[in-house]
């Protein structure tokens, strides 16, 4: 039915749970009981005039009776598909499941519907169901599921009330033979789920596979270490993105909001490293060439991060080893988008400050550092930003000094020289401008 006679649109915005309106050629139409059309309310969905592609018969129905029985019984002339649909004053439209759900109890037709419609208005009832469990013209049982309110129990008096609408309102042979609820209330939507299920943990705590032979009971906190710092480092790219795109959207406040949040996560990884630390040299000697030639430095996620934030270096691309299509694909993206730099410069910008030259940012940085009252959310952001920096360059530190302490000045498994490598990289700023400020003030 969807992109037959109704469906999306390219030149009009997608809405949640809308679809945009009936394919070009489709007459479509929602009719009342009576058959007139309603706009604004659930009505059968039909085709008040021919398509230019629609079945003109069936197989093997040479008297076209059971074709003309199927579509065009309950309003003549007017294809009816046999499912409910509301359309939008502004032409959208909401589809709404099938329509000629019908039970058939002791020859007597039922609507599903005509039971949801009594049912449901009690305030005891959320959502219902109702199912015979006749096959085949032999009688069933006539059960209805409900999904109750807060509060409500399917209690006797609860019962003898749906039961009591049911007869005065439909008939008598509309009371159900069961009546059961899901044991789901609102706001327990997620009730088929468990913890586990949820957070994935069979997958997750299934990933933490020592491979050191004899074993070596210390590789599995390195490993559980290692793979707490890639979850925080994705979790890093998402709140700085973020950050980032909330500074081009000029959201200042908004942006400040997420690089505090980082920051946190970021103090949290420098106090991590206390915990590998406790591991002994001796210790890590027992399964260290095991994992060569694997090295922090294959970290794709820790680049990301250098990249986001300013330090794009295109070099460390070509010495990753063995880097997947799509790891590959990720550093060549964040080495060609903005950085947070390029996007905090946007917001000066647009506030009016130069930024066309390194001179220039400085001269406005001071003009905020110097004027706080006019430019407070400029200075904070330009503050959170400096954090960002500093607890990087400290995180950087701590690890070359955990380094030495575990394997002294020996090359990495990475190939690096190790140590001294890692103490080049220590003085790195990603935004030296903001740190020169300090000069000028
Ligand atoms: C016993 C613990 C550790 C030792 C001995 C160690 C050693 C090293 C060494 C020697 C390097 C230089 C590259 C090389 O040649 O391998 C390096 C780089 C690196 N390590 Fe570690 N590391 C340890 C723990 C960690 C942890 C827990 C992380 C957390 C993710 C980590 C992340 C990194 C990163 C991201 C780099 C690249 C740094 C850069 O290029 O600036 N390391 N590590």
């Amino acid at each position: 039915m969807c992109t037959g006679f109704v469906g999306p649109c390219p030149l009009l915005p997608v809405r949640r749970g809308i679809i945009a309106g009936p394919c070009l050629g489709a007459k479509v139409e929602a009719f009342d009981a009576e058959g007139k059309p309603v706009v604004g309310q659930v009505g059968e969905l039909v085709l008040t005039v021919p398509m230019p592609s629609m079945p003109i018969g069936f197989w093997g129905d040479e008297t076209g009776e059971r074709y003309a029985a199927s579509y065009f019984a309950q309003y003549p002339g007017v294809w009816r598909h046999g499912d409910w649909i509301m359309n939008l004053p502004d032409g959208g439209c909401i589809i709404y499941g099938r329509s000629d759900a019908t039970l058939n109890r002791g020859g007597v037709r039922m609507g599903t519907s005509e039971f949801y419609r009594i049912v449901e208005e009690l305030p005891e009832v959320t959502d219902s169901l109702v199912i015979d469990t006749g096959v085949l013209g032999r009688e069933g049982r006539l059960v209805l599921y409900l999904v109750l309110a807060p509060g409500a129990t399917l209690d006797d008096a609860l019962r003898a009330k749906i039961s009591s609408q049911l007869r005065s309102e439909l008939s008598p042979r509309h009371v159900p033979d069961e009546m059961h609820h899901s044991g789901r209330s609102f706001g327990e939507e997620g009730g088929r789920l468990t913890y586990g299920t949820y957070l994935h943990l069979p997958d997750l705590l299934d990933q933490q596979v020592p491979l050191a032979d004899p074993p070596a009971h210390d590789e599995l906190l390195f490993i559980t270490v290692h793979q707490v710092y890639e979850l925080w480092f994705k979790q890093l790219l998402y709140e700085l993105v973020a950050a980032r795109d909330a500074m081009d959207a000029d959201e200042t406040w908004l942006a400040r909001h997420l690089m505090q949040r980082a920051q946190v996560i970021e103090r949290l990884l420098v106090s991590q490293v206390d915990v590998i630390e406790t591991m002994t040299p001796q210790d890590f000697l027992q399964f260290r060439s095991t994992l060569a030639p694997a090295s922090g430095l294959q970290s794709v996620q820790f680049r990301e991060l250098e990249f986001l934030s300013g330090a794009k270096d295109h070099r460390f691309v070509g010495r990753f080893r063995g880097l997947t299509e799509s790891e590959r694909e990720r550093l060549s993206r964040r080495l060609a988008e903005p950085t947070l730099w390029d996007s905090f410069l946007g917001v000066l910008g647009r506030r009016g400050l130069d930024v066309t030259s390194d001179d220039r940012i400085s001269e406005s940085l001071l003009a905020i550092a110097r004027d706080r009252a006019a430019h407070d959310d400029l200075w904070q952001l330009a503050e959170s930003l400096l954090n960002h920096d500093e607890v990087s360059a400290l995180w950087r530190a701590r690890h070359v000094q955990m380094v030495e302490r575990q394997i002294g000045t020996k090359s990495g498994t990475g190939g690096s020289t190790g140590a001294p490598y890692l103490h080049r990289r220590v003085p790195l700023r990603y935004y030296p401008l903001l740190w020169e400020l300090r000069d000028k003030l």
